[in-house]
């Protein structure tokens, strides 16, 4: 018998509508349309401005979408894994209430937090449930409400972050598709330069810590950037050697969009050209968990079975890591 392999057969999103752009961002706080886009490279970022709404909002409309396209009913799913830092709550799960919002009724569902690696994080964990021949329909789904923790007076993140979710379709196959190998890394030592303050065991919520604004991201842009240049691109080119993958066999990069000057790095440290490189932080931002496959959405009618992709994220941790799979359809086939 062929080997099982965890293969994406589908691709969901959701974005809210409403666009916070550069212009607005320089009327908040000391900034500019020029500083971000040659900074950071985003134009603008969507946010769900509605009251009462949250990262499950998000992320159930973009696994509704996922299981329409699929022809999936709510009741076959076995698992659903939401990846996330800014969850509708410290618990339950935002996985359980998406599951609960859309009657996945028969799965298991939890969340997984590994920062802006989170969707690689979830893949991984997800692919193994799928490979060990137990499981058959696993959804994945990173889904970010950003703007919940983004300090709107902090000039060095609030340009940074958009709202948003990507939702994919695991199934097995015994196919010479899927996902085939990775590397994932995390060092808590990078803590310090990245995270929020206040909220959590440690320093539970109080005036003190609303009135300091600790609630919010906490980022040293210029050392988490020195990491998420270097091991990003690491990982990718490790992954390209170990698997024979070349400039010329590879059809997609789909890096984390933090930075423009972080994608461009990794795609020039692994030989390829920038029409290689699935891009689209200038229209959505970084939105964490989500950038991957909200790029895979986007790009999903160009994407040919038997492509070779790399996945590849940095995040809070520090976390890290870079996949490689073959594409497994033919857009609409
Ligand atoms: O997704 C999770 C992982 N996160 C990342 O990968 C983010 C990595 N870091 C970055 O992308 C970049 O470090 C930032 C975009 C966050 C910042 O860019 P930078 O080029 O590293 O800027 P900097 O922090 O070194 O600041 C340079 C200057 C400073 O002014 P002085 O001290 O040189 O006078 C900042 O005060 O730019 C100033 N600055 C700004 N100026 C205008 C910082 N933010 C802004 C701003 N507009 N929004």
């Amino acid at each position: 018998m062929n080997q099982i392999r965890a293969a994406i057969k589908g691709i969901g999103a959701s974005l809210p509508e409403y666009i916070l752009t550069n212009d607005e961002i320089s009327q908040m706080v000391d900034t500019s349309d020029e500083w971000i886009m040659t900074r950071i490279g985003i134009k603008e970022r969507r946010i769900l401005r509605e009251a009462g709404k949250g990262t499950s909002d998000l992320g159930a409309a973009a696994v509704k979408e996922l299981l329409d396209k699929t022809h999936t009913k709510p009741e076959e799913v076995d698992l659903l894994i939401c990846a996330t830092v800014t969850p509708d709550m410290q618990f339950p799960a935002t996985a359980n209430v998406i599951s609960d919002k859309l009657g996945i009724k028969n799965a298991f569902s939890y969340d997984l937090n590994a920062g802006c690696s989170g969707f690689l994080y979830a893949l991984s964990t997800a692919s193994k449930f799928v490979e060990s021949g137990r499981y058959k329909k696993v959804v994945v789904v990173g889904a970010e409400k950003m703007s919940s923790i983004v300090d709107y007076t902090d000039r060095a993140t609030c340009p940074i972050f958009g709202d948003g979710a990507g939702a994919v379709l695991l199934e097995p196959t015994t196919e010479d598709v899927g996902i085939i190998d990775e590397i994932l890394q995390s060092d808590g030592i990078g803590r310090v330069h990245l995270h929020q303050k206040a909220g959590g065991s440690v320093k539970p919520a109080s005036f003190e810590t609303v009135a300091a604004r600790e609630h919010f991201i906490y980022q040293e842009g210029q050392a988490v950037f020195k990491w998420a240049v270097s091991k990003m691109a690491d990982v990718s080119v490790e992954i390209m050697k170990r698997n024979n993958i070349t400039p010329e066999n590879l059809a997609w990069l789909v890096p984390h969009q933090a930075n423009m000057r972080i994608i461009e790095a990794t795609a020039n440290r692994m030989g390829i050209s920038k029409d290689q490189v699935m891009i689209n932080i200038e229209k959505f931002g970084n939105t964490t968990a989500a950038t991957l496959p909200l790029c895979l959405y986007e790009w999903e009618p160009r994407l040919k079975k038997g492509d070779n992709i790399i996945l590849a994220a940095f995040g809070a941790g520090f976390t890290w890591g870079a996949m490689y799979l073959k594409w497994a359809y033919d857009f609409g086939k």
